[in-house]
């Protein structure tokens, strides 16, 4: 009995110092992974990781069940997904430790450790290229607020670190911007009197006017690598099937989508010839990933492509996402969790395709020579 319990007591404490071993050399691997020093986040909800929990009359929000019945720890966190999004799996492909925390939680944190050096995200459901986002979702932060907001976190890394000191940093971190979308359900919106006064054409320019600018400011201060998202198949998500007989896409919706996309190109292109080559991008087509997925989900293991996972209603999108609602028992073979936002699994196939995947998908460079280059 005695040699036994000796035995079970070296042995475990052998097994112990193998899963020491073990965690530590995985720490190790981990943190030799990390592939940019930070990773700064600019976009809608496709990539918010909190920042509205902290808009007090904000409409747009996911900090209630069943958002993140999937996420670590089974809780909502602000992320309108059943689990992690796009800038958690990004920023796990860039090999950083944590998801660059919302903006607005480190401000508004008592602790005065000023902003992580491994970045920050900026990202606010509702929010859109244009200003407008207070009126739709009564507050969200457009993008010349989060690119405000960023100047005062660039201030910060002068003050640490000093101007040279910052731009080296910077100079190798990733610049993330996700959003678009918002500005097309705008231009769509029932009883909106856009579409009579400003043709499509003459609104996606105005986009892209208003993001090159953005860029710019981004630009100036500090950033050079940036991974810029095309508008997705909008017409496609559950809310706006519903809106057309027999389920089928928004056509006009996604044909608009297309338009901003081919526009997006080449100004990039002419934005990085006016820089002087001193500055990178991959453009991410966001459209033609959902394209494949709708177009072939089998091969992703999708099973259901028009109905949202959580909701109420035809298509599960007549009721958003909210604790009355039901959800699906499998989130991994749905494309949608709810009206408007992929599932999980679909936010981790997209960032699978563009991180290091053909220039079908990510252009003219994938996200991994981005952030070689
Ligand atoms: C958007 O808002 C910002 C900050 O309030 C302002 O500086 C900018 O001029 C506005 N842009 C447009 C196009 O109205
Ligand atoms: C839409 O246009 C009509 C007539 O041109 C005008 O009366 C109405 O106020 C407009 N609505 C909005 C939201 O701008
Ligand atoms: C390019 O960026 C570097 C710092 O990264 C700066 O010193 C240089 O002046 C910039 N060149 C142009 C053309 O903007
Ligand atoms: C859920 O869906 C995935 C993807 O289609 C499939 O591989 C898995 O077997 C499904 N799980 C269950 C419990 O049905």
């Amino acid at each position: 009995m005695l040699h036994q319990m000796a035995h079970n007591k070296r042995s475990s404490g052998i097994l112990f110092v193998s899963l020491i071993v073990i965690v530590v050399c995985l720490g190790l691997s981990e943190a030799q992974k990390q592939q940019v020093p930070a990773m700064y986040v600019f976009g809608d909800s496709l990539v918010d990781v909190g920042n509205n929990n902290h808009l007090k009359i904000s409409i747009a929000k996911a900090d209630f069940p069943h958002n993140g019945v999937d996420f670590p720890g089974n809780k909502p966190t602000g992320r309108f997904s059943n689990g992690k999004n796009f800038a958690d799996f990004l920023a796990e492909k860039a090999g950083l430790a944590t998801t660059p925390p919302p903006y607005l939680s480190v401000v508004s944190s008592k602790s005065n450790d000023g902003f992580p050096t491994t970045g920050v995200s900026f990202a606010s459901g509702g929010a859109g290229i244009f200003n407008g986002s207070d009126e739709r979702y009564r507050q969200s932060l457009p993008l010349s607020k989060q690119v405000y907001y960023y100047s005062t976190v660039y201030g910060d890394l002068v003050q640490r670190l000093g101007s040279a000191g910052a731009q080296t940093h910077l100079e190798k971190s990733l610049f993330a911007i996700v959003l678009g979308s918002n500005d097309l359900f705008d231009y769509f919106k029932s009883g909106s009197n856009q579409s009579n006064e400003i043709t499509p054409q003459q609104y996606v320019d105005s986009m892209l006017i208003d993001l090159k600018q953005a860029l710019k400011g981004l630009h100036d201060s500090g950033g050079r690598k940036f991974l810029i998202a095309g508008i997705g198949a909008v017409g496609c998500c559950p809310s706006q099937r519903n809106r057309v007989k027999n389920e089928e896409c928004y056509e006009e919706e996604n044909q608009m989508a297309v338009k901003y996309n081919e526009g997006l190109k080449p100004m990039l292109e002419g934005l990085k010839s006016e820089l002087k080559g001193n500055m990178t991008y991959s453009y991410v087509d966001v459209y033609d990933v959902f394209a494949s997925f709708i177009q072939t989900p089998s091969a992703f293991g999708f099973t259901e492509v028009k109905a949202a996972c959580c909701g109420l209603g035809n298509l599960k999108a007549q009721v958003p996402c909210v604790p009355v609602s039901t959800y699906c028992s499998n989130r991994s073979d749905h494309i949608f969790w709810d009206l408007y936002h992929p599932t999980e699994t679909a936010a981790r196939i997209l960032i699978d395709m563009v991180f290091d995947g053909s220039q079908q998908y990510a252009a003219p460079i994938n996200v991994k020579q981005l952030i070689a280059a």
